[in-house]
């Protein structure tokens, strides 16, 4: 039952206006939707139905067409489609179902979370609350009304702007909403609930003043400060960077407890993970506050591009998403450092979705068929959707990139489109040809890029030669050439950059010759990660070492540190199945107390080099995953480096550890992290003293990040009482904070010590524990599934029959969660035979489960094809 792409057909009917009417109460939602319904002109169908999807879940009450009930003969129902055959060429349908959002465990459609409404309609939610045309192309104009008891819901949101309020019977009150920009039913929004807020205004550069508001649990009023402020320099950043001004006179946030994903950007009132929009300092750690710097730019950029040009079929996704993570990662860049910004993006790129790309789930950025829309919402169609419009900005340069989005919103204001058309606008003010380059759109998989290079000593001629390869993915077998920009640096012995740009690469196999070089250059390649490939090319230990010197590109200074660790890490892993003895060679130990020691360097930048790469990326390099191998390798490693450098990590704790109040500045954050990752080597040393160092620091930080860290590395080291008892101190001291709480439980169903599984099975019976609640469901399940390798990868099988168990359970409960948490079983084919024997074994249950979800079938039975 998959749906194509090739299949898509314009819609036979329109909706110029969508009245709707909530009755919310406490049994059941009575939904009243009053559709303006056309013909559609561009429709070349002659005898087209009117189709309206509907779930199965929702109780038709009345249908009506220009005031005449219909009957059960005037049209048909299955669990999908409401059609209707005959119907005049312009309308009013009338329509009144029954749902109910008290027992909506998808958290899908409207749904209750912690007893308030709130929605989530993308992709498909809209369907479960009344009959509609739920497709991204049919785009109407909305009025709402909500109507509730005013003592339990004083406060009643949707899109646009409050115009009438007032009192009902029965002490109900009612707001309606008016939305004047046309949208798809998938950014519809609805809140009612008892909901604290803080209120701020920004005034656009054209001189308009925008109410801001974020709601959220009174509890948590103190902790919004954050996202108002990343708002604000959202709405700044978009008017500097894109002439991009926001249009409504209100900007809603709400903040909600129970949310499958991070963030939706509906219309006006956008609807968060309360893990992306609260944070403060005694309760979040850095990292967490960047997300919500990021999850809410990244929600606000939507209201371009998303909203006001939207994408044409779920196709298209990456169209609205690819690129507004491209947005929503230059403005972090812009705000933060930017060379860490994109150390970090390329690094979950090159574990997550390189993996995604090489296992049974693989897609284009623009997929040609799905059975489950939900199960798209992927790193590819994200981050490698990012990476291609990355790519656009690198070649056409940041003024004819800027001149195509101002292009593509002038010309799709309005509209539902395509990436073609995307890609249009950039041909069209660059004189380009980008044919080749929509390849990126259409062919899966992780291209391979292998480069040689020759030196002729007499002419001072330098070489280099680039193939270029992509595997095969399901349903691709054969991949042509993709276009891709190579940004390069050719830097001299003494450290001096003889040349620089950027190559584009079009054939399978192409040269390029570089002329009076007065000698032999070591080349700087794919610079900043120019192109979302794996370039190979055989650099000595020598040559990295230079780069990691001399390197102009911050980016490329790193991973030339990475390609040398990675390089070490795969050798010991041989030692190790040989039964060799294991051995850090002088060299590296020195290079690093150099970094460890350089003042000068930025100590984020020095904590991302002395990082060891993470099991994760070190088992997607890997052609056959030996978890243990891995495991072993990287333990010795630390453990090597923090006895032999123990000095320097003490020295680099002492300096980074600054006396001062808390500040979240990025000069204060880098401290923070190089100090943090020291207290991670120096326990590793095994010391007691640095064991009562960590607990100091437990015992005394002004907020999380410093607390968070000497926690998680406390109760992963060996200090297994010590671990105890922090576990339990934390717990009394945070249980009335259910995000941090989320921590503590992550942390424990991430520690790879021995009996990992029995650990993570009595957390599930902690009282905080709660299987209804995606964010605690990732605290455990999926902590222990996709973060602790050694205890899932358990050899008797037990952690896929774990993780199996609950994707049954949740199949019905919440297939958007079960399918999610199932991608570290899909990856099967990556094991050694007995794992993946076991893995197989456990995918076949689930699928012989019965009765199983799209989502999860979609994701099983691919995986097992
Ligand atoms: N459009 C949202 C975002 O990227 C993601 C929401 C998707 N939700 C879902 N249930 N599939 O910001
Ligand atoms: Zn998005």
């Amino acid at each position: 039952q998959p749906i194509y792409l090739k299949d898509y057909q314009v819609p036979a009917y329109l909706i110029e206006h969508t009245d709707l009417r909530f009755e919310l109460a406490e049994e059941e939602t009575l939904v009243r939707a009053t559709l303006q319904v056309r013909r559609n002109p561009a429709c070349t169908r002659t005898k087209a139905a009117l189709e309206l999807h509907g779930h199965e879940s929702v109780e038709l009450c009345r249908l009506s067409i220009d005031g005449e009930i219909l009957s059960e003969r005037d049209f048909s129902r299955d669990d999908e489609l409401l059609c209707i055959p005959a119907v005049p060429s312009r309308f009013t349908l009338e329509c009144v179902t029954r749902i109910h959002p008290q027992s909506n465990t998808a958290l899908e459609g409207l749904y209750k979370s912690d007893g308030m409404f709130c929605t989530q309609c993308e992709a498909e939610g809209f369907r479960r609350i009344t009959f509609y045309p739920d497709r991204p192309d049919v785009m109407s104009v909305f009025r709402t009304t909500v109507v509730a008891e005013r003592a339990r819901y004083p406060v009643l949101l949707s899109n646009g702007n409050p115009v009438e309020s007032g009192d009902e019977d029965d002490g109900r009150h009612f707001v309606t909403w008016e939305d004047p920009f046309p949208k798809p039913a998938y950014l519809f929004a609805l809140v009612a609930g008892d909901l604290a807020v803080l209120e701020d205004s920004y005034t656009t550069a054209s001189g308009r003043s925008v109410k801001l508001q974020i709601f959220a649990d009174s509890k948590d009023l103190d902790k919004l400060d954050h996202a108002m402020l990343s708002l604000k320099r959202a709405m700044q950043w978009d008017e500097q960077v894109y002439g991009r001004e926001y249009d409504l006179d209100i900007y809603m946030i709400v903040a909600v407890d129970f949310f499958n994903m991070g963030a939706m950007e509906n219309k006006g009132l956008n609807i968060f993970n309360t893990s992306c929009v609260l944070a403060s300092p005694r309760t979040t750690t850095d990292a967490a506050f960047q997300r919500v710097e990021g999850v809410v730019a990244h929600e606000y950029f939507h209201n371009w591009s998303g909203n006001r040009v939207t994408c044409r079929d779920w196709f298209q996704l990456s169209l609205k998403e690819g690129f507004t993570v491209f947005r929503d990662s230059e403005f972090s860049a812009d705000m933060n450092s930017r060379t860490v910004k994109r150390i970090e993006d390329v690094a979950l790129l090159r574990t997550a979705q390189f993996a995604e790309d090489a296992g049974p789930m693989a897609h284009p950025v623009r997929p040609e068929s799905f059975i489950e829309i939900s199960n798209f919402y992927t790193l590819t169609v994200y981050e490698k959707g990012c990476e291609v419009v990355r790519m656009l900005h690198t070649l056409l340069g940041a003024e004819l990139f800027r001149k195509g989005t101002d292009l593509y919103f002038e010309r799709h204001d309005g509209q539902a489109v395509t990436t073609d058309d995307f890609v249009q606008a950039m041909a069209d003010v660059s004189g380009r040809d980008l044919t080749q380059f929509k390849r990126w759109y259409s062919q899966a998989g992780t291209p391979r890029v292998e480069v040689s290079d020759s030196w002729d000593e007499s002419t001072g001629q330098y070489r280099l030669t680039f193939r270029q390869s992509c595997p095969a993915t399901p349903g691709q077998d054969k991949k042509l050439p993709f276009h891709m920009p190579i940004a390069y640096g050719l830097i001299s012995a003494s450290g001096d950059e003889l040349d620089a740009g950027v190559l584009e690469l079009t054939d399978s196999e192409q040269s390029f010759t570089f002329d009076g070089l007065a000698e032999r250059p070591v080349p700087s390649l794919l610079r900043s990660f120019s192109a979302p490939v794996k370039l190979s090319y055989p650099y000595t230990d020598a040559q990295l070492m230079h780069l990691l010197r001399h390197d102009s590109d911050g980016f490329n200074r790193w991973d030339a540190g990475q390609r040398m660790t990675v390089g070490l890490m795969q050798s010991l892993m041989v030692d190790y199945r040989a039964s060799r003895e294991l051995a850090v060679p002088e060299s590296l130990i020195d290079t690093w107390r150099g970094l460890l020691l350089d003042e000068s360097l930025d100590p984020a930048m020095v904590a991302h080099l002395l990082r060891l790469p993470s099991e994760a990326y070190l088992a997607e390099l890997a052609d056959e995953i030996d978890v243990e191998a891995i495991h072993e390798v990287r333990e010795f490693m630390v453990t090597t480096l923090a006895r032999a450098l123990q000095d320097e990590w003490s020295e680099a704790y002492r300096r980074c550890s600054d006396d001062q109040a808390y500040t979240a500045d990025a000069a204060a954050c880098a401290r923070r992290s190089l100090k943090n990752l020291s207290l991670g080597y120096l326990l590793a040393t095994g010391e007691e003293v640095w064991l009562a160092l960590a607990e100091e620091q437990f015992n005394t930080a002004d907020n999380m990040t410093d607390q968070q860290a000497a926690l998680a590395l406390v109760v992963h080291s060996g200090f297994r009482h010590a671990g105890e008892r922090l576990l339990a101190e934390f717990q009394a001291q945070w249980q009335h904070e259910a995000l941090v709480m989320n921590q503590w439980f992550s942390i424990q169903a991430s520690d790879p010590w021995p009996g990992a599984l029995e650990r993570v099975q009595q957390l599930q019976e902690h009282p905080l524990f709660d299987a209804r609640n995606p964010n605690k469901l990732r605290s455990v399940v999926a902590a222990f599934c996709a973060q602790n390798a050694v205890g899932f990868h358990s050899a008797d099988g037990s952690g896929y029959a774990y993780l199996a168990d609950w994707i049954i359970q949740l199949n019905k409960q919440n297939p958007q969660i079960a399918s999610r948490l199932l991608t570290p079983l899909t990856r099967w084919r990556r094991y050694p035979e007995a794992a993946q024997g076991l893995m197989r074994g456990q995918l076949q249950r689930v699928l012989e489960s019965g009765d199983l979800s799209r989502d999860v079938y979609e994701v099983v039975s691919k995986s097992l094809a």
